[in-house]
Protein backbone atom coordinates (compact mmCIF):
# COMPACT_ATOMS: atom_id res chain seq x y z
CA UNK A 1 0.00 0.00 0.00
CA UNK A 2 1.22 3.56 -0.83
CA UNK A 3 0.14 6.45 1.52
CA UNK A 4 -0.40 9.88 0.05
CA UNK A 5 -0.43 12.42 2.47
CA UNK A 6 -2.72 15.55 1.26
CA UNK A 7 -1.52 18.99 1.06
CA UNK A 8 -4.59 20.66 -0.23
CA UNK A 9 -3.67 20.44 -3.94
CA UNK A 10 -7.00 20.48 -6.23
CA UNK A 11 -6.06 17.78 -8.09
CA UNK A 12 -4.78 15.30 -4.90
CA UNK A 13 -7.35 12.77 -5.69
CA UNK A 14 -6.59 12.09 -8.99
CA UNK A 15 -2.67 10.74 -7.52
CA UNK A 16 -4.74 8.36 -5.91
CA UNK A 17 -6.82 6.76 -9.36
CA UNK A 18 -3.96 6.98 -11.19
CA UNK A 19 -2.09 4.53 -8.61
CA UNK A 20 -5.44 2.27 -8.42
CA UNK A 21 -5.37 2.61 -12.64
CA UNK A 22 -2.20 0.73 -11.80
CA UNK A 23 -3.43 -2.11 -10.07
CA UNK A 24 -1.61 -0.42 -6.66
CA UNK A 25 -3.68 0.38 -3.61
CA UNK A 26 -3.38 3.51 -2.13
CA UNK A 27 -5.01 5.58 0.41
CA UNK A 28 -5.11 9.91 0.42
CA UNK A 29 -4.65 10.92 4.17
CA UNK A 30 -4.78 14.45 5.55
CA UNK A 31 -1.15 16.38 5.61
CA UNK A 32 -1.65 16.11 9.51
CA UNK A 33 -3.28 13.05 10.20
CA UNK A 34 -2.94 10.84 13.23
CA UNK A 35 1.20 8.79 12.35
CA UNK A 36 -0.88 5.71 13.76
CA UNK A 37 -3.39 6.13 11.26
CA UNK A 38 -1.11 6.71 8.25
CA UNK A 39 1.24 3.86 9.05
CA UNK A 40 -1.81 1.41 10.10
CA UNK A 41 -1.55 -0.68 7.08
CA UNK A 42 2.40 -0.37 6.43
CA UNK A 43 2.77 1.50 4.05
CA UNK A 44 5.59 0.59 1.41
CA UNK A 45 6.28 4.52 0.60
CA UNK A 46 4.59 8.02 0.41
CA UNK A 47 3.75 10.63 -1.83
CA UNK A 48 3.17 13.69 -1.03
CA UNK A 49 1.37 16.00 -2.97
CA UNK A 50 0.85 19.61 -3.92
CA UNK A 51 -0.76 22.59 -2.04
CA UNK A 52 -1.71 26.15 -2.09
CA UNK A 53 0.70 27.23 0.69
CA UNK A 54 4.49 28.53 0.76
CA UNK A 55 6.55 26.36 2.96
CA UNK A 56 8.45 29.23 4.05
CA UNK A 57 5.22 31.01 4.84
CA UNK A 58 4.37 30.76 9.14
CA UNK A 59 2.24 27.97 9.51
CA UNK A 60 2.46 26.04 6.46
CA UNK A 61 2.02 22.25 6.37
CA UNK A 62 5.43 20.71 6.83
CA UNK A 63 6.21 17.49 6.26
CA UNK A 64 5.86 14.85 9.24
CA UNK A 65 9.04 13.90 10.90
CA UNK A 66 7.62 10.14 11.33
CA UNK A 67 7.41 9.83 7.36
CA UNK A 68 11.10 10.62 6.68
CA UNK A 69 11.80 8.36 10.08
CA UNK A 70 10.22 5.56 8.31
CA UNK A 71 13.34 4.84 5.49
CA UNK A 72 10.44 3.94 3.28
CA UNK A 73 10.74 5.96 -0.24
CA UNK A 74 9.17 9.39 -0.90
CA UNK A 75 8.15 11.33 -3.92
CA UNK A 76 6.93 14.77 -3.33
CA UNK A 77 4.78 16.36 -6.13
CA UNK A 78 5.53 20.42 -5.98
CA UNK A 79 4.55 21.72 -3.09
CA UNK A 80 5.42 18.14 -1.30
CA UNK A 81 8.76 18.69 -3.28
CA UNK A 82 9.24 22.06 -1.48
CA UNK A 83 8.48 20.30 1.97
CA UNK A 84 10.77 17.40 1.51
CA UNK A 85 13.03 19.90 0.76
CA UNK A 86 12.54 22.18 3.02
CA UNK A 87 12.15 19.08 5.73
CA UNK A 88 16.19 18.12 4.58
CA UNK A 89 17.70 21.39 5.01
CA UNK A 90 17.22 22.54 1.57
CA UNK A 91 16.00 25.80 0.28
CA UNK A 92 13.12 27.34 -1.38
CA UNK A 93 11.77 30.61 -2.74
CA UNK A 94 9.15 32.25 -4.48
CA UNK A 95 10.38 32.15 -8.66
CA UNK A 96 11.21 35.38 -10.40
CA UNK A 97 8.92 33.68 -13.42
CA UNK A 98 6.13 31.53 -12.09
CA UNK A 99 4.92 28.73 -14.01
CA UNK A 100 1.52 27.49 -15.15
CA UNK A 101 0.13 24.96 -17.95
CA UNK A 102 3.26 22.96 -20.39
CA UNK A 103 6.28 22.91 -19.98
CA UNK A 104 8.81 20.24 -21.76
CA UNK A 105 11.39 18.74 -19.33
CA UNK A 106 14.60 17.26 -20.26
CA UNK A 107 15.78 14.28 -17.81
CA UNK A 108 19.76 13.76 -18.62
CA UNK A 109 20.25 11.79 -14.95
CA UNK A 110 20.03 8.01 -15.33
CA UNK A 111 17.22 7.38 -12.76
CA UNK A 112 14.26 4.72 -11.98
CA UNK A 113 11.48 7.54 -12.27
CA UNK A 114 12.10 9.44 -15.31
CA UNK A 115 13.80 9.21 -19.14
CA UNK A 116 14.24 11.72 -21.83
CA UNK A 117 12.30 14.57 -22.51
CA UNK A 118 8.94 15.30 -21.43
CA UNK A 119 5.86 17.19 -21.60
CA UNK A 120 4.54 17.73 -18.26
CA UNK A 121 2.21 20.22 -16.41
CA UNK A 122 3.82 22.85 -14.36
CA UNK A 123 1.47 24.94 -11.66
CA UNK A 124 3.88 26.98 -9.00
CA UNK A 125 5.32 29.92 -7.79
CA UNK A 126 8.02 28.93 -5.40
CA UNK A 127 11.05 26.86 -6.78
CA UNK A 128 13.94 24.93 -5.23
CA UNK A 129 16.93 26.96 -5.17
CA UNK A 130 19.08 25.10 -3.08
CA UNK A 131 18.71 21.03 -2.98
CA UNK A 132 18.86 19.36 0.12
CA UNK A 133 22.18 17.10 1.24
CA UNK A 134 22.42 14.02 -1.21
CA UNK A 135 20.24 15.26 -3.88
CA UNK A 136 20.87 15.82 -7.34
CA UNK A 137 19.13 17.11 -10.29
CA UNK A 138 17.13 14.51 -12.56
CA UNK A 139 15.65 16.95 -14.93
CA UNK A 140 15.08 20.53 -15.17
CA UNK A 141 12.93 22.78 -17.81
CA UNK A 142 13.63 26.28 -19.23
CA UNK A 143 11.74 27.98 -16.06
CA UNK A 144 12.65 25.44 -13.92
CA UNK A 145 16.41 24.17 -13.77
CA UNK A 146 15.03 21.83 -10.82
CA UNK A 147 12.41 20.74 -12.07
CA UNK A 148 13.05 17.28 -10.70
CA UNK A 149 15.41 15.82 -7.70
CA UNK A 150 16.72 12.50 -6.46
CA UNK A 151 18.57 10.64 -3.59
CA UNK A 152 18.68 7.32 -5.64
CA UNK A 153 20.63 6.21 -2.42
CA UNK A 154 17.45 6.85 0.15
CA UNK A 155 15.05 6.41 -2.76
CA UNK A 156 14.01 10.08 -2.05
CA UNK A 157 12.18 11.78 -4.92
CA UNK A 158 11.11 16.01 -5.82
CA UNK A 159 9.01 16.90 -9.12
CA UNK A 160 7.78 20.25 -9.89
CA UNK A 161 5.30 19.49 -12.40
CA UNK A 162 2.17 17.64 -12.16
CA UNK A 163 2.18 13.53 -12.92
CA UNK A 164 -1.51 12.97 -12.13
CA UNK A 165 -3.37 15.19 -14.54
CA UNK A 166 -3.83 14.67 -18.05
CA UNK A 167 -1.52 17.15 -19.16
CA UNK A 168 1.51 14.98 -18.44
CA UNK A 169 1.39 12.31 -20.41
CA UNK A 170 4.03 10.14 -19.06
CA UNK A 171 2.38 10.95 -15.35
CA UNK A 172 0.84 7.50 -14.61
CA UNK A 173 4.15 5.31 -16.01
CA UNK A 174 6.25 7.71 -13.58
CA UNK A 175 3.60 7.00 -10.86
CA UNK A 176 3.60 3.32 -11.73
CA UNK A 177 7.50 2.99 -11.91
CA UNK A 178 7.78 4.49 -8.11
CA UNK A 179 5.00 2.31 -6.74
CA UNK A 180 6.20 -0.68 -8.36
CA UNK A 181 9.61 -0.69 -9.19
CA UNK A 182 10.83 1.51 -6.28
CA UNK A 183 8.80 0.74 -3.48
CA UNK A 184 8.18 -2.69 -4.72
CA UNK A 185 4.40 -2.68 -4.34
CA UNK A 186 1.90 -5.27 -5.54
CA UNK A 187 -0.05 -4.73 -8.50
CA UNK A 188 -3.28 -6.35 -7.00
CA UNK A 189 -5.67 -4.31 -6.59
CA UNK A 190 -8.02 -5.93 -9.48
CA UNK A 191 -11.61 -6.05 -9.01
CA UNK A 192 -11.75 -9.84 -7.59
CA UNK A 193 -9.15 -9.10 -5.12
CA UNK A 194 -10.85 -5.95 -4.25
CA UNK A 195 -14.45 -7.98 -3.81
CA UNK A 196 -12.07 -10.54 -1.76
CA UNK A 197 -11.23 -8.52 0.74
CA UNK A 198 -14.60 -6.39 1.44
CA UNK A 199 -16.04 -9.52 2.00
CA UNK A 200 -13.85 -10.88 4.95
CA UNK A 201 -14.23 -6.80 6.29
CA UNK A 202 -18.01 -7.25 6.26
CA UNK A 203 -17.74 -11.03 7.43
CA UNK A 204 -15.85 -9.44 10.53
CA UNK A 205 -18.11 -6.54 10.76
CA UNK A 206 -21.52 -7.92 11.20
CA UNK A 207 -20.96 -11.62 12.02
CA UNK A 208 -24.51 -13.41 12.15
CA UNK A 209 -26.01 -9.86 12.64
CA UNK A 210 -28.63 -8.75 10.03
CA UNK A 211 -28.13 -6.06 7.36
CA UNK A 212 -30.40 -3.73 6.43
CA UNK A 213 -30.20 -2.17 2.90
CA UNK A 214 -32.38 0.56 0.97
CA UNK A 215 -32.23 -0.03 -2.47
CA UNK A 216 -32.88 2.60 -5.27
CA UNK A 217 -31.57 0.99 -8.30
CA UNK A 218 -28.59 3.12 -8.65
CA UNK A 219 -25.03 1.86 -8.79
CA UNK A 220 -23.30 2.66 -5.49
CA UNK A 221 -26.71 1.04 -3.52
CA UNK A 222 -27.07 -2.16 -6.05
CA UNK A 223 -22.86 -2.48 -6.15
CA UNK A 224 -23.11 -2.49 -2.21
CA UNK A 225 -26.02 -4.52 -1.85
CA UNK A 226 -24.30 -7.71 -4.29
CA UNK A 227 -21.18 -7.51 -2.22
CA UNK A 228 -22.70 -7.87 0.82
CA UNK A 229 -24.70 -10.43 0.00
CA UNK A 230 -21.82 -12.18 -1.04
CA UNK A 231 -20.40 -11.89 2.39
CA UNK A 232 -23.47 -12.79 4.40
CA UNK A 233 -25.86 -14.06 2.30
CA UNK A 234 -29.59 -13.84 3.34
CA UNK A 235 -28.56 -12.15 6.65
CA UNK A 236 -28.97 -8.71 4.13
CA UNK A 237 -32.46 -7.78 3.64
CA UNK A 238 -32.70 -5.16 0.91
CA UNK A 239 -35.77 -2.41 0.98
CA UNK A 240 -37.01 -1.22 -2.49
CA UNK A 241 -39.10 1.64 -2.26
CA UNK A 242 -41.92 2.21 -5.15
CA UNK A 243 -42.61 6.36 -4.59
CA UNK A 244 -44.14 6.50 -7.46
CA UNK A 245 -42.07 8.56 -8.71
CA UNK A 246 -40.21 6.07 -10.45
CA UNK A 247 -39.53 6.15 -14.83
CA UNK A 248 -41.38 4.14 -16.65
CA UNK A 249 -40.86 0.38 -15.76
CA UNK A 250 -37.77 0.85 -13.61
CA UNK A 251 -39.25 -0.97 -10.51
CA UNK A 252 -39.49 -4.01 -12.38
CA UNK A 253 -36.15 -3.71 -14.17
CA UNK A 254 -34.36 -3.40 -10.98
CA UNK A 255 -36.31 -6.12 -9.57
CA UNK A 256 -35.36 -8.08 -11.78
CA UNK A 257 -31.58 -7.46 -12.75
CA UNK A 258 -30.87 -7.52 -8.71
CA UNK A 259 -33.02 -10.48 -8.34
CA UNK A 260 -30.90 -12.25 -10.73
CA UNK A 261 -27.75 -11.45 -8.59
CA UNK A 262 -28.97 -11.21 -4.90
CA UNK A 263 -30.13 -14.56 -2.99
CA UNK A 264 -31.38 -12.30 -0.50
CA UNK A 265 -34.89 -11.04 0.49
CA UNK A 266 -36.08 -8.31 -1.29
CA UNK A 267 -38.69 -6.37 -0.01
CA UNK A 268 -40.82 -4.06 -2.48
CA UNK A 269 -42.65 -1.32 -0.57
CA UNK A 270 -45.48 -0.12 -2.74
CA UNK A 271 -46.34 3.69 -1.31
CA UNK A 272 -46.83 5.42 -4.55
CA UNK A 273 -50.36 6.75 -3.09
CA UNK A 274 -48.53 7.69 0.13
CA UNK A 275 -46.04 9.94 -1.69
CA UNK A 276 -48.74 11.81 -4.37
CA UNK A 277 -50.82 12.84 -1.45
CA UNK A 278 -48.22 14.05 0.33
CA UNK A 279 -47.56 15.53 -2.90
CA UNK A 280 -50.55 17.14 -3.70
CA UNK A 281 -50.96 21.07 -4.52
CA UNK A 282 -47.07 21.48 -3.99
CA UNK A 283 -45.22 23.55 -6.87
CA UNK A 284 -42.03 25.11 -4.48
CA UNK A 285 -39.01 22.16 -5.65
CA UNK A 286 -37.37 22.75 -2.33
CA UNK A 287 -40.95 21.42 -0.19
CA UNK A 288 -41.28 18.88 -2.95
CA UNK A 289 -37.53 17.71 -2.36
CA UNK A 290 -38.43 17.63 1.71
CA UNK A 291 -41.59 15.71 1.41
CA UNK A 292 -40.06 12.80 -0.73
CA UNK A 293 -37.28 12.70 1.80
CA UNK A 294 -39.53 13.02 5.25
CA UNK A 295 -41.82 10.38 3.49
CA UNK A 296 -39.13 8.32 2.57
CA UNK A 297 -37.84 8.08 6.24
CA UNK A 298 -41.51 7.06 7.59
CA UNK A 299 -41.85 4.18 5.29
CA UNK A 300 -38.23 3.04 5.78
CA UNK A 301 -38.83 2.93 9.79
CA UNK A 302 -41.64 1.19 9.12
CA UNK A 303 -40.17 -1.82 7.23
CA UNK A 304 -37.34 -1.48 9.66
CA UNK A 305 -39.87 -1.99 12.99
CA UNK A 306 -41.50 -4.61 10.61
CA UNK A 307 -38.41 -6.57 10.43
CA UNK A 308 -37.32 -6.06 13.79
CA UNK A 309 -34.49 -3.42 13.21
CA UNK A 310 -31.37 -4.63 12.46
CA UNK A 311 -28.51 -4.18 13.78
CA UNK A 312 -26.58 -2.56 10.84
CA UNK A 313 -27.32 -0.44 7.45
CA UNK A 314 -25.79 -0.82 4.27
CA UNK A 315 -24.66 2.44 2.92
CA UNK A 316 -23.59 2.89 -0.82
CA UNK A 317 -20.58 5.84 0.27
CA UNK A 318 -17.70 6.07 -1.87
CA UNK A 319 -14.23 7.64 -1.37
CA UNK A 320 -14.96 10.47 -2.91
CA UNK A 321 -17.86 11.48 -0.49
CA UNK A 322 -14.86 10.07 2.30
CA UNK A 323 -12.55 12.65 0.86
CA UNK A 324 -14.57 14.99 0.71
CA UNK A 325 -16.61 15.21 4.02
CA UNK A 326 -12.83 14.09 5.67
CA UNK A 327 -15.21 12.15 8.23
CA UNK A 328 -13.77 11.06 11.22
CA UNK A 329 -12.61 7.03 10.29
CA UNK A 330 -15.06 5.46 13.01
CA UNK A 331 -15.71 1.50 11.51
CA UNK A 332 -18.28 1.55 13.96
CA UNK A 333 -20.95 2.52 15.82
CA UNK A 334 -21.55 5.35 13.53
CA UNK A 335 -24.74 6.88 14.29
CA UNK A 336 -26.52 7.99 10.81
CA UNK A 337 -27.43 12.04 10.01
CA UNK A 338 -27.74 11.81 6.52
CA UNK A 339 -28.91 9.39 3.81
CA UNK A 340 -26.76 9.91 0.86
CA UNK A 341 -29.69 9.79 -1.46
CA UNK A 342 -32.85 10.81 0.11
CA UNK A 343 -33.25 13.99 2.73
CA UNK A 344 -31.94 12.80 6.27
CA UNK A 345 -32.75 9.79 8.39
CA UNK A 346 -33.69 10.73 12.10
CA UNK A 347 -31.06 10.41 14.54
CA UNK A 348 -33.37 8.29 16.78
CA UNK A 349 -32.51 5.28 13.92
CA UNK A 350 -29.69 3.94 15.61
CA UNK A 351 -27.84 1.62 12.85
CA UNK A 352 -24.15 0.65 12.91
CA UNK A 353 -22.95 1.53 9.30
CA UNK A 354 -22.03 -1.12 6.56
CA UNK A 355 -20.04 0.90 4.11
CA UNK A 356 -18.03 -1.85 1.67
CA UNK A 357 -17.27 1.01 -0.82
CA UNK A 358 -16.36 3.17 1.39
CA UNK A 359 -12.29 2.97 -0.44
CA UNK A 360 -13.22 2.89 -3.79
CA UNK A 361 -13.69 5.32 -6.23
CA UNK A 362 -16.74 4.98 -9.15
CA UNK A 363 -15.37 3.56 -11.13
CA UNK A 364 -13.67 0.54 -9.17
CA UNK A 365 -17.77 0.42 -7.98
CA UNK A 366 -18.80 0.16 -11.57
CA UNK A 367 -15.71 -3.11 -12.27
CA UNK A 368 -16.41 -4.63 -8.96
CA UNK A 369 -20.69 -4.59 -9.99
CA UNK A 370 -19.83 -6.07 -13.42
CA UNK A 371 -17.22 -8.79 -11.45
CA UNK A 372 -20.17 -9.53 -9.09
CA UNK A 373 -22.49 -10.48 -12.14
CA UNK A 374 -24.24 -7.32 -12.09
CA UNK A 375 -25.61 -6.43 -15.85
CA UNK A 376 -24.31 -3.98 -17.65
CA UNK A 377 -27.62 -2.02 -17.90
CA UNK A 378 -27.42 -1.59 -13.82
CA UNK A 379 -23.76 -1.03 -13.85
CA UNK A 380 -23.66 1.60 -15.93
CA UNK A 381 -27.34 3.47 -15.02
CA UNK A 382 -27.47 7.45 -15.75
CA UNK A 383 -27.76 9.06 -12.10
CA UNK A 384 -31.28 9.70 -10.85
CA UNK A 385 -32.01 12.05 -8.42
CA UNK A 386 -33.55 10.81 -4.65
CA UNK A 387 -36.92 12.62 -5.04
CA UNK A 388 -37.45 11.43 -8.54
CA UNK A 389 -39.96 12.25 -10.97
CA UNK A 390 -40.93 15.17 -8.38
CA UNK A 391 -38.24 17.11 -9.36
CA UNK A 392 -38.63 17.18 -13.11
CA UNK A 393 -42.59 17.53 -13.18
CA UNK A 394 -42.75 21.03 -12.31
CA UNK A 395 -45.39 22.38 -11.17
CA UNK A 396 -48.05 20.19 -9.37
CA UNK A 397 -47.11 16.28 -9.36
CA UNK A 398 -50.21 14.73 -10.63
CA UNK A 399 -50.36 10.77 -11.93
CA UNK A 400 -51.79 12.03 -15.18
CA UNK A 401 -48.91 14.69 -15.34
CA UNK A 402 -46.03 11.81 -13.61
CA UNK A 403 -47.65 9.01 -16.87
CA UNK A 404 -47.28 11.97 -19.72
CA UNK A 405 -43.67 12.46 -18.27
CA UNK A 406 -42.73 8.81 -18.00
CA UNK A 407 -43.98 8.01 -21.66
CA UNK A 408 -42.01 11.40 -22.96
CA UNK A 409 -38.81 10.04 -21.27
CA UNK A 410 -39.09 6.83 -22.26
CA UNK A 411 -38.91 7.69 -25.59
CA UNK A 412 -36.23 9.59 -25.68
CA UNK A 413 -33.81 7.75 -23.62
CA UNK A 414 -34.46 4.30 -25.56
CA UNK A 415 -34.12 6.61 -28.69
CA UNK A 416 -30.14 7.79 -27.03
CA UNK A 417 -29.67 4.40 -26.35
CA UNK A 418 -30.74 3.08 -29.46
CA UNK A 419 -28.48 5.51 -31.06
CA UNK A 420 -25.93 4.50 -28.31
CA UNK A 421 -25.42 7.41 -26.64
CA UNK A 422 -26.43 6.40 -23.41
CA UNK A 423 -26.30 4.13 -20.87
CA UNK A 424 -23.23 2.15 -21.71
CA UNK A 425 -19.34 2.39 -20.98
CA UNK A 426 -18.64 4.40 -23.87
CA UNK A 427 -21.37 6.56 -24.23
CA UNK A 428 -21.01 9.98 -25.18
CA UNK A 429 -23.86 11.39 -22.76
CA UNK A 430 -23.41 11.35 -19.11
CA UNK A 431 -27.53 12.09 -18.26
CA UNK A 432 -30.59 12.57 -19.98
CA UNK A 433 -34.01 12.98 -19.50
CA UNK A 434 -37.37 14.48 -20.13
CA UNK A 435 -38.64 17.23 -17.96
CA UNK A 436 -42.49 18.52 -17.72
CA UNK A 437 -43.16 21.90 -17.32
CA UNK A 438 -45.74 23.87 -16.27
CA UNK A 439 -46.54 25.64 -18.91
CA UNK A 440 -49.27 24.83 -22.16
CA UNK A 441 -49.37 26.46 -25.05
CA UNK A 442 -51.81 26.50 -28.38
CA UNK A 443 -51.32 24.02 -31.49
CA UNK A 444 -52.89 22.55 -33.99
CA UNK A 445 -54.13 18.59 -34.82
CA UNK A 446 -56.44 17.43 -37.07
CA UNK A 447 -57.28 21.44 -38.16
CA UNK A 448 -58.53 21.36 -34.20
CA UNK A 449 -57.14 24.36 -31.52
CA UNK A 450 -55.44 22.25 -28.69
CA UNK A 451 -53.65 23.95 -25.49
CA UNK A 452 -51.35 21.24 -23.93
CA UNK A 453 -48.33 21.04 -21.99
CA UNK A 454 -44.61 21.46 -23.19
CA UNK A 455 -41.77 18.87 -22.95
CA UNK A 456 -38.07 19.87 -22.44
CA UNK A 457 -35.22 17.63 -23.45
CA UNK A 458 -32.07 17.86 -21.49
CA UNK A 459 -29.26 15.71 -22.28
CA UNK A 460 -25.82 16.97 -21.12
CA UNK A 461 -22.03 15.62 -21.28
CA UNK A 462 -19.81 15.89 -18.01
CA UNK A 463 -16.90 14.34 -15.98
CA UNK A 464 -18.08 14.50 -13.03
CA UNK A 465 -21.58 16.09 -12.91
CA UNK A 466 -20.28 19.34 -10.99
CA UNK A 467 -20.01 21.06 -14.28
CA UNK A 468 -21.88 20.21 -17.64
CA UNK A 469 -22.38 21.18 -20.98
CA UNK A 470 -25.17 20.85 -23.09
CA UNK A 471 -25.36 18.08 -26.00
CA UNK A 472 -25.28 18.55 -29.62
CA UNK A 473 -27.38 15.87 -30.42
CA UNK A 474 -27.56 15.08 -34.31
CA UNK A 475 -30.51 17.31 -35.34
CA UNK A 476 -32.49 14.28 -37.33
CA UNK A 477 -32.34 12.13 -33.94
CA UNK A 478 -34.15 14.99 -32.16
CA UNK A 479 -36.53 15.35 -34.97
CA UNK A 480 -37.61 12.04 -34.64
CA UNK A 481 -37.58 11.85 -31.10
CA UNK A 482 -39.82 15.18 -31.07
CA UNK A 483 -42.09 13.47 -33.39
CA UNK A 484 -42.49 10.55 -31.57
CA UNK A 485 -43.26 12.48 -28.15
CA UNK A 486 -46.13 14.70 -29.81
CA UNK A 487 -47.65 11.69 -31.86
CA UNK A 488 -47.35 9.03 -28.76
CA UNK A 489 -47.89 10.82 -25.88
CA UNK A 490 -51.37 12.25 -25.15
CA UNK A 491 -51.89 15.93 -23.71
CA UNK A 492 -48.24 17.18 -25.32
CA UNK A 493 -47.91 18.96 -28.21
CA UNK A 494 -45.04 21.05 -27.90
CA UNK A 495 -41.01 19.71 -27.66
CA UNK A 496 -37.97 22.71 -26.24
CA UNK A 497 -34.35 21.13 -26.30
CA UNK A 498 -32.37 22.87 -23.19
CA UNK A 499 -29.10 24.82 -24.44
CA UNK A 500 -27.64 25.68 -21.00
CA UNK A 501 -24.84 24.64 -19.55
CA UNK A 502 -23.97 24.21 -15.81
CA UNK A 503 -23.08 26.58 -14.55
CA UNK A 504 -25.23 28.13 -14.56
CA UNK A 505 -28.00 26.33 -14.87
CA UNK A 506 -27.95 23.08 -13.06
CA UNK A 507 -28.57 19.89 -14.69
CA UNK A 508 -32.13 19.04 -12.96
CA UNK A 509 -34.22 21.83 -13.30
CA UNK A 510 -35.49 21.75 -9.54
P1 LIG B 1 -27.64 19.15 -10.44
O1 LIG B 1 -29.08 19.27 -10.84
O2 LIG B 1 -27.37 19.74 -9.09
O3 LIG B 1 -27.35 17.61 -10.31
O4 LIG B 1 -26.73 19.70 -11.48
C1 LIG B 1 -26.09 17.01 -10.30
C2 LIG B 1 -26.28 15.51 -10.32
O5 LIG B 1 -26.89 15.06 -9.11
C3 LIG B 1 -28.13 14.42 -9.39
N1 LIG B 1 -29.07 14.79 -8.33
C4 LIG B 1 -29.33 14.04 -7.24
N2 LIG B 1 -28.85 12.84 -6.88
N3 LIG B 1 -30.19 12.89 -4.91
C5 LIG B 1 -29.29 12.27 -5.72
O6 LIG B 1 -28.87 11.17 -5.39
C6 LIG B 1 -30.72 14.11 -5.20
O7 LIG B 1 -31.54 14.66 -4.47
C7 LIG B 1 -30.25 14.71 -6.44
N4 LIG B 1 -30.54 15.90 -7.06
C8 LIG B 1 -29.78 15.91 -8.21
C9 LIG B 1 -28.54 14.89 -10.75
O8 LIG B 1 -29.40 13.97 -11.41
C10 LIG B 1 -27.20 15.05 -11.44
O9 LIG B 1 -26.72 13.80 -11.87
Amino acid sequence: MIAILDFGSQTSQLIARRLRESKVYCELFPWNAPKEKVLANSPEGFVLSGGPASVYEAGAPQLPQYVLNSGKPILGICYGMQALTNALGGEVAASARREYGAANIHSSVPNPILTGDQQVWMSHADRIEQLPKGFTVIASSDNAPMAAMADIARKRFGIQFHPEVQHTPGGSELLRRFAVEVCGAKQDWTPQNIVEQSVSRVREQVGSEQVLAAISGGVDSSVAAALVNRAIGDQLVAVFVDTGLLRKDEREQVMQALRATLDSELVVVDAAEEFLSALKGITDPEEKRSIVGERFIRVFEAQAKALGHPRFLLQGTIYPDVIESRAAEHEHAQRIKTHHNVGGLPEQMDFELVEPLRYLFKDEVRRVGLSLGLPASLVWRQPFPGPGLAVRCLGEVTEERLARLRAADAIFTHELEAANLLGREDAALAQAFAVLLPVRSVGVMGDRRIYQETVALRAVTSQDYMTADWARLPGDLVTKISSRIVNEVEGINRIVYDVSSKPPATIEWE
